[in-house]
């Protein structure tokens, strides 16, 4: 498999995941929504609950563990979202919330979450198999924003997502990737996003870390002003910023990324912005997503690493 070409599918991908969630309907009343996932299958829920946060009826919170919140209930939504459908801490979490009486919606390819789901009588939609889980990221967030807009749980303009196709199928984004994969040449990333853009920090750290097997660190504005910062007082190590602010940000925001520029700059510390454009959020997200999956994939074959071996991760899975 030819892990670019994956990526690149990804406006195709959102094109057919947009109708898997086709007459998903929760006739029940729901209070609260609880998502669990790992890894590549819990970034779609942090991405969800801040693209949706100024739209999302009732609170939604993500569970990447064990254990589910205690207010978990009858009136509870569960999403549990795995790939393989066999990760270990989102089948405790799916059971747990059986038992606790919640709805249940699993998004997966199959395994003992697709079992579990004949068991309890949940709710599926059904991703694609035979990709690595990191690759299926659209699988899992576009029929999802759609199953809750369509039971009015949160609120997502079609158009948006018009909006964004159009902006990921534009032809820059690859020479754009390995322009800034060529600035992270033996440096560690630190991605650090304006508010609202955390989770797709945290996305790239996580590209970088899977896809390129390097460290890589993310962080969000404000947060990062009331302690990271303070590591600027010296020159911090070999690291290299990578700013993701959106052209949108309030002035008080641009400000206070500007200051913080000049800080990390004044130690010696090199850094890269990318203004994230675009007339919606959905699409400054899913294309500084898209960049940063791209870009991870470049430095990884600078680096000369298998970009696809997650050995270690299935090497420990077996291990439990
Ligand atoms: C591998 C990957 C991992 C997995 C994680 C959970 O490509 O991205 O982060 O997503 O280990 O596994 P699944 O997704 O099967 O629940």
């Amino acid at each position: 498999m030819d892990l670019l070409q994956v990526i690149k599918q990804m406006p195709a991908q959102i094109r057919e995941a947009v109708q898997f969630a086709n007459g998903l309907s929760f006739d029940a009343q729901i209070d609260n929504i609880v998502f669990a996932g790992m890894g590549g299958s819990g970034i779609p829920a942090d991405i969800l609950i801040t693209l949706l946060s100024d739209s999302a009826s009732v609170p939604m919170v993500s569970c990447k563990g064990y254990t589910i919140p205690s207010f978990v209930g009858p009136k509870t939504l569960f999403i549990g979202i795995s790939y393989s459908g066999n990760t270990e801490e989102t089948t405790t979490c799916a059971k747990a919330a059986h038992k606790r009486g919640a709805k249940l919606l699993f998004v997966t390819s199959g395994g003992r979450l697709k079992n579990l789901a004949y068991e309890t009588q949940a709710k599926v939609i059904a991703v694609p198999p035979g990709l690595p889980p990191r690759a299926a990221v659209a699988y899992f967030v576009f029929p999802l924003l759609i199953a809750l807009h369509n039971n009015r749980l949160a609120k997502i303009d079609p158009l948006d997502i018009k909006l964004a196709l159009e902006a990921l199928e534009k032809p820059q984004w690859e020479e754009k990737a390995r322009a800034v994969a060529d600035q992270l040449r033996g440096v560690t990333p630190i991605i650090y996003a304006s508010e609202g853009y955390g989770p797709i920090a945290l996305r790239w750290k996580q590209q970088f870390n899977e896809n390129a097997k390097i460290h890589a660190f993310a962080n969000a504005f404000p947060e990062l002003n009331h302690n990271e910062l303070m590591a600027y007082a010296q020159r911090p190590g070999d690291f290299h910023i990578l700013l993701l602010r959106d052209e949108r940000d309030p002035q008080h925001m641009h400000r206070r990324i500007d200051v913080t520029k000049e800080f990390i700059r004044r130690a010696g510390i090199p850094v890269t912005e990318l203004m994230l454009k675009g007339q919606s959020r959905l699409t400054k997200a899913f294309t500084a997503l898209f960049l940063g999956d791209l870009t991870s994939y470049f430095v990884a074959k600078t680096r000369g690493v298998d970009v696809l071996d997650v050995g270690l991760i299935e090497e420990l899975k077996r291990r439990l």
